[in-house]
């Protein structure tokens, strides 16, 4: 076992040769790359990146809220991350008489800044590779109690890398004293909504602003008003000199999941069976939140998040399919194996039972995709957990009741419920006896989800009352759910791909493969862990004779103005900015104008998590924050085309502009050492 271990690693210690822009960096492991990045302008150390001896760059990177990232740029604990990131807590915080989404929010001082219940940040203390204790006998388990008894607010998690050939431990600190400081309005933290997202040219001042206090001991603290801002070990500095078409650019942060290593079949199930389905389920849930939004700014608030998570994704398995099919990644794959069988056929048969794999678990791994997209989404079940909670107490309960019913409006959820059960009746193969005799008894699963909201006394918070919820025609309607979460458990993983019966034939297949192609660059698939990419600032070709500039400037957003529609009714100071040229310290000459730079690409290898992240220039001075990816790049967690894929990231002297101009939180800048 031992022998096998050591040789993985010396196989990663040659495959990493490549000069590609693509690829997520284990950050402990940067070492193997830094020649390429100098080559490409890159300034710094891999110590000054990642070392557990001294502060590096590494302190300044946060995983926000468990899924985008955060860089520290005070040593007051300020953070930066994006507005979409801080939507639920700024959401959270907002009500039609406090709007902090339509007017935006600005502290202006500690005092003012908002505790955001509920919202954590965790910072990497350390990882360390622990395949071979694994190996030894440990358990998981036992490595993480291991090591969050090493410090207080200490978090571990153990992933696997390289579909289980590599075992790392991570440990964070975990603060949960997070509190609001700023965020723009919406109509430039998420200017062009979802019209714009994951398109370039892109005016999106995607940014928020956060802190993250600590005890007097400047330890993880619940929250306290005696906390203190949290001193970091380290902050980024903040370069203002701008950036212009082939500088060195490198994004630090957190990306959630890629599937670069997958086989034809994998990817066939994604771009013709549950991307299609996925897309179709969610255009009939936004259909019927965005038409009650139309109607009632109070639901338009309500429903804000919800929507937003709803249509990201949606758009985004849009473009992937799409990609998939531009790029032939299906038949690409087909022979790419073709040519692995021929060059290896003693290991052919990996392939062989990759495929049975996939076979014997596709209607389960189905299932589970079904429910998250269906009955998952119909929300009022939710209060009957509530209800039946062993963790909670009874004053518990109720506080959980009223914050599920301040978002919720009955007369949705009544429409997602017919619309969701008439899908699950369709496609739903692992239905329980119990919802099927549910839906027989009144006439179909339509006739069922109205009879339940005709019949559920949950709602409305008045009608909420915990015994009675236990007995409600909801928690029958939850009970008979529960034989289906039960079913699909086996099949709850990140990917298609990590489920155990797949994964267990996918470690000695990309095992091999690296063995084989010397010249592939194999990094580990993301995975919510913390990783390096970089590349430079680029354009690239849209269509045929339509070349994209990387930057855009305030002139663009003037362009796109329009007080008719919502998301793009530019608020009144930056149209006063403009009409007078007073961009302060902000502007600059582009593109032949006077003007105010707002966003720019890049070749960053990124994915969903990496929003937020703090991206770099060759010093490693923060140049602005990334927030998503171009129409042409969403396939890229799949196949990353290097000459097409790009992020798009938020220019740090929009966001201080904003600040400054449009907040008047000049306090800020100066914290920011500016
Ligand atoms: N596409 C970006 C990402 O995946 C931004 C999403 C936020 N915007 C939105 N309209 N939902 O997170
Ligand atoms: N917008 C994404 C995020 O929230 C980033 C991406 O998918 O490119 O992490």
């Amino acid at each position: 076992m031992k022998r096998t271990l050591l040789l993985f690693a010396l196989l990663l210690a040659t495959t990493f040769s490549a000069v590609a822009d693509k690829g997520m960096w284990l950050p402990s492991l940067i070492s193997s790359r830094i020649k390429d990045m100098k080559s490409k302008g890159f300034k710094l150390s891999a110590e000054d990146i990642y070392s557990v001896n001294q502060a590096s760059l590494k302190d300044a990177v946060v995983l926000f809220d468990g899924g985008c990232t955060g860089e520290i740029v005070s040593e007051k604990g300020l953070l930066l991350t994006n507005h979409h990131c801080g939507y639920d807590a700024i959401q959270a915080l907002s009500s039609v008489d406090h709007d902090y989404l339509t007017n935006g929010f600005w502290a202006m001082n500690h005092d003012e800044e908002l505790y955001c219940p509920g919202l954590k940040v965790h910072i990497l203390v350390r990882m360390e590779e622990v395949t071979e204790r694994i190996a030894a006998g440990e358990t998981k388990e036992q490595i993480i109690a291991k090591a969050e008894a090493e410090g207080i607010g200490y978090r571990a998690k153990v992933e696997s890398m390289y579909y289980g050939n590599m075992a790392y431990l991570f440990i964070y600190r975990e603060f949960s004293d997070v509190r609001l400081v700023g965020a723009p309005p919406t109509t430039i933290g998420k200017f062009g909504a979802d019209n714009d997202n994951w398109i370039w040219p892109r005016h999106t001042g995607d940014f928020s602003v956060f802190r993250i206090y600590a005890n007097e001991n400047n330890e993880p603290a619940e929250y306290s008003a005696s906390n203190k801002p949290y001193t970091p070990a380290r902050h980024f500095q903040i370069s203002t000199k701008g950036i212009k078409e082939g500088d060195f650019t490198m994004i630090y942060g957190f990306p959630g999941n890629t599937q670069e290593y997958i086989t034809s079949d994998a990817v066939k199930y994604i771009s013709e069976l549950s991307d299609p389905l996925k897309i179709h389920f969610r255009t009939e849930r936004l259909d019927i939140i965005g038409a009650a939004q139309a109607q009632s700014p109070k639901t338009r608030i309500q429903y804000a998040a919800k929507q937003a998570n709803i249509a990201n994704a949606w758009k985004k398995w849009q473009g992937e399919v799409k990609g998939i099919n531009r790029l032939g990644t299906y038949n690409k794959k087909l022979a790419y194996e073709a040519k692995f069988r021929k060059e290896n056929p003693e290991k052919a048969y990996l392939l062989d039972s990759l495929k049975a794999a996939y076979e014997r678990n596709m209607e389960g791994y189905f299932n589970y995709e079904l429910y998250s997209e269906t009955l998952r989404g119909i929300e009022l079940q939710q209060v009957v957990a509530i209800a039946k909670s062993e963790k909670l107490s009874d004053e518990q309960k109720q506080a959980a009741a009223e914050l599920f019913y301040k978002d919720f409006d009955v007369n949705v959820d009544r429409q997602l419920a017919v619309a969701m059960l008439k899908e699950y009746e369709k496609y739903g193969t692992f239905i329980s006896e119990e919802l099927k005799a549910l839906f027989a008894q009144h006439g179909g699963a339509e006739g069922y989800a109205n009879w339940l909201y005709d019949n559920t006394s949950l709602s409305t918070l008045e009608g909420f009352n915990i015994e009675s919820a236990k007995s409600d025609a909801m928690a029958e309607f939850a009970a008979a759910v529960a034989p289906i979460q039960q079913r699909i458990k086996a099949y709850t993983y990140r990917n298609f791909s990590n489920i155990p019966d797949i994964e267990r034939w996918f470690r000695p297949y990309v095992k091999a493969l690296m063995e084989w192609d010397k010249k592939r660059a194999f990094f580990p698939d993301a995975n919510l862990t913390l990783r390096v990419a970089y590349g430079k600032v680029a354009g690239y070709e849209y269509a045929d004779g339509e070349w994209h500039l990387p930057q855009t400037t305030l002139e663009g957003i003037i362009a796109k103005d329009n007080p008719e529609i919502y998301d793009y009714n530019v608020p009144q100071a930056l149209r006063d900015a403009y009409a007078t040229k007073d961009y302060g310290r902000w502007g600059v000459e582009m593109y032949g104008k006077y003007t105010v730079p707002v966003c720019f690409i890049a070749t960053n290898h990124t994915t969903g998590g990496n929003s937020g992240s703090p991206v770099l220039n060759n010093k490693g001075e923060l140049i602005g924050v990334n927030f998503d990816r171009t129409w042409l790049s969403t396939m890229s967690d799949i196949e990353f085309d290097e000459t097409l894929c790009r992020n798009i990231i938020c220019d740090i002297r929009y966001v201080l502009f904003v600040v400054d101009k449009v907040g008047g939180a000049g306090w800020l800048i100066e914290e920011m050492g500016l």
